[in-house]
C-alpha cells in the first residue's frame, strides 16, 4: 500500500479534498501519513491509521518517505520544500494544487476527465525517470474544460474568447469571509430605509454608495476595493507584459494569461507538443459570487457545426456535463452558481449561434471552484498512480 503524505489538509481546498476522498473511499486504498506546518507532533485527523501523529511540513526526511504527496498548502510551501526534496533524491510523485510547477516542461497538468491521453503518456515516461509532477489547473481553466472540453477534443475550435464571473473563493477564505461582512455592513446601512416601504429607493442607493466608497482599509483588506454590490476587471498580477500598447499581450492580468496558455498545456498543445496552440483569451472579473466560477464564451468554430450535433458533442464527453436548454426558465433554475455549488455538476447552457455568422458559437458554463476547480482532479491523479 503506498504511503501518501497529505499537506495543507486543514485549509479550505484541503478540507475539500479530504471530504471528496472520504466520500469516494480513497483512504482505505492508502496509507495516510499527515503533515502539519504548524501543528507537528499533535494528533493527525481519523482517517490516519499506523502514522496518528502529524509530522513537520517541513521535514524532507519524514517527506522522503511517502510514495506520493499531495499538497493543498499553497504556492509558498512549493516553492520552499518542493526543490529541497527533489535535491535530496526523492522520486516520488508530487500532487500540487498551487500554480508554481503548472508550467514548468515536467510538469503535466491534471484534468483527466479532458486530457487523460496526455496523463498516461506522461506516466508511462516516468516509469523510465520521467517528470512525475502533477499539478491541478487553473479554477476557471478546468471548468471551462470540463464543459466545453468536447468541442477542443472534436478539433472544432479555431479560437475562444472568454469572459469570466469569477467567485470571492478564487482568492481564499478571507475573501469570502470580506464579501460576506461587506454585504452585512451594507445591508445594515440602510437597513431602516429598506424596512420602511414608502423610503426612497435612491436615498438608499446614495446611502449605500456613500458607505461603499468609504469602507476602511481593514474592510477591503483582501480585494483592495469594495466587491459588495460591485465587481472587479482584474485577477491576479499585471503581467504587463510588452513595452507598448500594441504588443501582442499588452495589458494583460496573470488570470487571463493563463487561460490560454494552462488550457493549451492541458490539451497538449502549443510550445512543447506536436499540435500548435488555439488562441484563448478575454476578460477575468471578480464578482460577489462564493465559489462557483461562471463564464461567457465565444468560440469561432473551424467549421459550421448544426447546432444539435454540437449539443450531443457536449452532453457525451464526460459524466459531469449537463446541456442546459436554451430557454429562460432551465437557465435561470439550472445554470447559476447557486444551482451549481457544493456539485460536481458542470453545465453548459446558453449554446447558440451567433450574429457574426454559423461559426460563431456562444455558450455560457458554471463549475463549484473548489470541486472540479481545484480538489477533484487533485484525487482523481491520486487514483490513477493508486491504481497504475
Ligand atoms: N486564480 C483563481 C481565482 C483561483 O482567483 O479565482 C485559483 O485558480
Amino acid at each position: 500500500m503506498k504511503l501518501v503524505g497529505l499537506v495543507g489538509w486543514r485549509g479550505m481546498v484541503g478540507s475539500v479534498l479530504l471530504d471528496r476522498m472520504q466520500q469516494e473511499g480513497d483512504f482505505p486504498l492508502i496509507e495516510p501519513m499527515f503533515f502539519s506546518t504548524s501543528n507537528a507532533g499533535g494528533k493527525a485527523p481519523p482517517q490516519a491509521r499506523h502514522e496518528a501523529t502529524l509530522r513537520d511540513a517541513f521535514d524532507i526526511d519524514a517527506l522522503k518517505r511517502c510514495d506520493i504527496i499531495i499538497t493543498a498548502q499553497g504556492g509558498d510551501y512549493t516553492t520552499e520544500v518542493f526543490p529541497k526534496l527533489r535535491a535530496a533524491g526523492w522520486s516520488g510523485h508530487w500532487i500540487d494544487a498551487a500554480s508554481t510547477l503548472r508550467m514548468k516542461s515536467d510538469a503535466v497538468i491534471v484534468l483527466d476527465p479532458v486530457n487523460l491521453p496526455v496523463i498516461q503518456n506522461a506516466l508511462a515516461k516516468s516509469r523510465n525517470g520521467g517528470g512525475r509532477n502533477w499539478i491541478g489547473g487553473n479554477c476557471t481553466v478546468s471548468c471551462m474544460l470540463m464543459g466545453v472540453g468536447a468541442l477542443y477534443k472534436a478539433g472544432l475550435v479555431e479560437w475562444m474568447s472568454t469572459q469570466t464571473y469569477q467567485a470571492a473563493s478564487g482568492g481564499g477564505a478571507q475573501h469570502m469571509r470580506e464579501l460576506l461582512t461587506q454585504f452585512g455592513t451594507l445591508n445594515a446601512e440602510v437597513r431602516g430605509l429598506l424596512d420602511d416601504p414608502k423610503s426612497a429607493i435612491l436615498e438608499i442607493d446614495r446611502r449605500l454608495l456613500a458607505k461603499q466608497r468609504s469602507l476602511s482599509e481593514s474592510e477591503t483588506a483582501q480585494f483592495g476595493v469594495p466587491l459588495a454590490g460591485s465587481l472587479i476587471p482584474w485577477i491576479d498580477k499585471d503581467l504587463g507584459i510588452g513595452k507598448n500598447r500594441d504588443d501582442e499581450g499588452w495589458g494583460v492580468s496573470r488570470e487571463e494569461w493563463k487561460g490560454g496558455a494552462e488550457t493549451n498545456k492541458i490539451l497538449g498543445q502549443g510550445e512543447g507538443f506536436d499540435q500548435p496552440a488555439v488562441p484563448v483569451d478575454g476578460f477575468c472579473v471578480r464578482v460577489g459570487a462564493m465559489r462557483c466560477h461562471s463564464q461567457s464564451l465565444l468560440f469561432k468554430l473551424k467549421k459550421n457545426v448544426p447546432l444539435a450535433d454540437i449539443e450531443q458533442l457536449i452532453a457525451n464527453d464526460n459524466a459531469w456535463v449537463k446541456v442546459v436548454p436554451n430557454n429562460r426558465e432551465d437557465t435561470v433554475r439550472q445554470l447559476t452558481p447557486v444551482a451549481v455549488t457544493g456539485t460536481l455538476d458542470i453545465p453548459v447552457g446558453r449554446l447558440r449561434k451567433m450574429a457574426m455568422g454559423p461559426e460563431y458559437l456562444g455558450a455560457f458554463t458554471i463549475g463549484d471552484q473548489l470541486l472540479w476547480g481545484a480538489a477533484e482532479p487533485l484525487r482523481r491523479m491520486l487514483r490513477l498512480l493508486i491504481e497504475d
